[in-house]
């Protein structure tokens, strides 16, 4: 294996999007930022150092981070935020992982343009478990605001009410042509008759999105870093913070192909309806050919996501085993879901909160890895809820249960315990799609489905022979999801909605996993660079 240096200078850069232009935060200038290229099993370096006027945290999602949670990223869970004009160098292993992660910042709302590929490829020698792609892209989903989003999000705090949608969708870092505002957008060149691996990731802070490409079908090979046995679609589903790898075999023909990404979102709320297009252009073919259009399913189309996230299972080959935890030491039901606090100085007298078991969680002071690894008494609490306050009817919308208690209140998990979760979304201003996203570990998705989750009979008919694993998991609209996973992994974990809105609302919470008995088995000291609150 290998260590790989990167640097990361956070910087503004004066970027230009639908005919306007801004300054973004941005690693080295670029957006999407630089792509990090590496092998199973090697060390990652990366110096980020800090030129913005922000605090700033970078997170590496889906990265297990054994041992070394110092450099998970997310601000005021594993680290202090690196200050401006500070510098820090996250220091981990890719431990027994690869595929498509990626990298983004953890704090404000700055992962709208603070993001990036992470490409892991096997170990030297293994192959992929499907045939190797002639080449391999990277495609980046994300949103573009035209004003500063800081400023959106401090709006809304301020108001209580739900922020701006952005004003278009992105591919690579760019829309593609609006009404009003033309612009190429971006191009992926192919030649006939071959077969192209796209690594697509949804960067987008908000929106989960339909993505589909014009005259080709899609066979998706991978998610969130593992494989996944191959099956074709026209159009994949994917969250934010979720990536999926497709093979697209290239015709005999030519020709310009368009390629879409519009929104999923199956709640009435207001949302971004403006699709970003890029082109698949065959070579050979004149810019001046016509492109074959496509058009990317309603928002609202709940079957095709259905469709989609059901036919997801896991490789569970010899090589690589679905190792699903059967006995289970914690059952663990969690409602996630939106509310209304009282709110003198809001508009409406009241603002909108998220919440976990009913506990919109309140961010420390000091990070929560710190106070746990040097004993700081006073920063957390370890009585998260195992369950919802008492059972009511979830998914219907009512006016009961309404107002959150606040708390820093985490779950507590020993060593190798395996644990048994049910996200279940909760109706009550409106049923919404919620991809929850767990750091430090991968989970399997061994059921789903509408309605309440009954505990006497929906496990009967979980799958725990192949069920899909992975990093984030979209809990359905007015529905619940099962998960299982292992605490392998010493430290503190964040538990959110990948909605930026929803975690900045409070719809987040932590596991703290101690330290085992054996000898790799305990949590790292912090790196000396490890900075300061
Ligand atoms: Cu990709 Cu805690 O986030």
């Amino acid at each position: 294996c290998m260590v790989r240096h990167y640097k990361f200078n956070v910087v503004l850069k004066n970027t230009t999007r639908l005919c306007s232009t801004k300054p973004i935060v941005t690693v080295n200038g670029r957006y999407p930022g630089p792509t990090l290229v590496a092998r199973e099993d090697d060390t990652i370096l990366v110096k980020v150092v800090n030129h913005v006027k922000y605090n700033l945290s970078i997170h590496w999602h889906g990265i297990r981070q054994i041992r070394t949670g110092w450099a998970d990223g997310p601000a005021y869970i594993t680290q202090c935020p690196i200050q401006p004009g500070q510098n820090y160098v996250y220091n981990f292993t890719l431990t027994g992982q690869r595929g498509t992660l990626w990298y983004h910042a953890h704090i404000l709302w700055l992962r709208a343009t603070v993001h990036g590929a992470i490409v892991i490829l096997p170990k030297r020698d293994v192959p992929y478990p499907f045939p190797k792609p002639h080449k391999e892209e990277i495609v980046v989903l994300g949103e573009w605001w035209k004003s500063d989003v800081e400023a959106v999000i401090n709006e809304a705090l301020k108001s209580g009410l739900a922020p701006n949608v952005s004003d278009a969708h992105t591919i690579n870092g760019h829309p593609g042509p609006v009404p009003g505002c033309p612009s190429k957008g971006y191009m992926l060149p192919v030649t006939p008759g071959k077969t192209y691996m796209l690594r697509i990731i949804n960067a987008a802070l908000n929106e989960e999105l339909f993505f589909k490409i014009a005259g080709h079908q899609l066979t998706v090979v991978e998610v969130d870093a593992t494989y996944v046995k191959p099956f074709k679609t026209d159009t994949i589903v994917i969250a934010p913070g979720q990536t999926t790898n497709v093979l697209v075999t290239t015709h005999r023909g030519g020709g310009k192909y368009m390629v879409a990404a519009s929104t999923f979102m199956d709640a009435p709320i207001a949302v971004d309806n403006v699709t970003a297009t890029a082109t698949l252009h065959y070579s050979g073919s004149l810019t001046s050919a016509a492109t074959t259009l496509t058009s990317t399913p309603p928002k609202n189309a709940t079957s095709v996501a259905t469709n989609f996230i059901s036919s997801l299972r896991s490789l569970n080959s010899k090589q690589y085993p679905a190792n699903v935890p059967l006995k289970i030491d914690h059952s663990l039901l969690f409602t996630v879901g939106l509310g209304v606090n009282p709110c003198p100085t809001c508009v409406n007298g009241s603002r909108v909160v998220a919440s976990i078991n009913n506990v919109t969680f309140v961010m420390p002071k000091i990070s929560l890895l710190q106070a746990h690894f040097f004993n700081i008494s006073g920063v957390f609490t370890s009585d998260f809820p195992g369950n919802p306050p008492a059972p009511f009817n979830y998914t219907s919308t009512q006016v009961t249960n309404f107002a959150t208690k606040q708390g820093t209140r985490l779950y507590r998990l020993a060593y190798n315990d395996t644990v048994q979760l049910v996200l279940q979304d909760t109706g009550m201003i409106t049923p919404e799609n919620h991809p929850l996203h767990l750091h430090g570990f991968n989970f399997f998705e061994v059921g789903r489905g509408l309605g309440n989750f009954n505990p006497k009979e929906d496990p009967k008919k979980f799958n725990l022979v192949d069920p899909v694993e992975r990093n984030t998991i979209g809990v359905p609209s007015g529905g619940w999801t099962a998960i299982r996973f292992r605490a392998d992994n010493p430290g503190v974990w964040f538990m959110h909605c990948h909605l930026e809105v929803h975690t900045t609302w409070g719809l987040k919470m932590a596991f703290v996993v101690d330290n085992g008995k054996g000898p790799n088995e305990s949590l790292l000291p912090p790196p000396s660079d490890f900075p300061k609150c």
